[in-house]
């Protein structure tokens, strides 16, 4: 055993993307048809959505609640990971994006598993009252509102269900100075980092693929 990780090299990375985390061909083409319109490819990469569909299934998820969902990359990845008559509840300011996501759902014959929601992510959370319980939320909006989507959310997740923030490396500046564009997104995400895992509530991991996921589960 090593004290220290193995550094995942590019080539290292090339090996695990064909082997491990190989790409749907649908999502490949939804992210060039996104880049084509317009739209940042800020999505995780491949190799985080082959491991939150690893863990959806191993859970047998049903319903998960997506902050941010951009361009769908990440909602249609989990929605092909949950049980038939679940759903992914995707959340999304942009209404221009929404229409994008809905687009995508259609076309990837997955229109009855994803219900977009367009407008502000905080506002929708506060007032949702479901009549079952997430088994999953994966946040990946704006950094300064991850503590409020954090502690509105959990209300609405089951015991044993998991709360997932992405970035929480911060774009690798967790721990170094911060360039004055990212400082406040930075500062928000050191900040979530320090709530989440002083939450009673909360066991707490951080999984290091992509910009880092910090995941816990709900354990009372
Ligand atoms: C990093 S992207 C999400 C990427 C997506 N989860 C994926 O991996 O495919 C962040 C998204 O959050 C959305 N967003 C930002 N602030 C929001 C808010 N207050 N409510 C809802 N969505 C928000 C942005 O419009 C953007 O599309």
């Amino acid at each position: 055993m090593s004290a220290m990780p193995t550094v995942i090299t590019p080539e290292i990375h090339q090996y695990l993307n064909e082997r491990f985390s190989c790409e749907d061909p649908f999502l490949k083409k939804s992210r060039e048809e996104a880049e084509k319109v317009g739209i940042p490819p800020i999505h995780i990469n491949q190799e985080q959505g082959k491991f939150l569909q690893f863990y959806l299934k191993s859970i047998n998820a049903k319903y998960v609640l997506e902050v941010g969902s951009l361009a769908g990359y990440s909602a249609i990845t989990m929605a092909r990971a949950i049980q038939d008559g679940g759903k992914v509840v995707c959340l999304e300011i942009n209404p221009r994006n929404a229409d994008f996501i809905r687009e995508q759902a259609s076309q990837s014959g997955l229109s009855d598993k994803i219900e977009v929601h367009t407008g502000d992510a905080q506002k929708f959370i506060k007032e949702y009252k479901p009549d079952f319980k997430f088994d999953f939320v994966f946040i990946d909006a704006d950094k300064g509102g991850y503590s409020k989507y954090m502690n509105y959310s959990l209300p609405l997740l089951r015991v044993g269900g998991v709360i997932c923030a992405d970035n929480a490396l911060a774009f690798g500046k967790i721990i170094t100075d911060d360039s004055a564009e990212e400082k406040k997104n930075v500062a928000a995400i050191r900040k979530f980092n320090e709530e989440f895992i002083a939450k009673e509530e909360l066991f707490t991991t951080l999984v290091t693929m992509g910009d880092g996921m910090a995941m816990g589960i709900k354990i009372k």
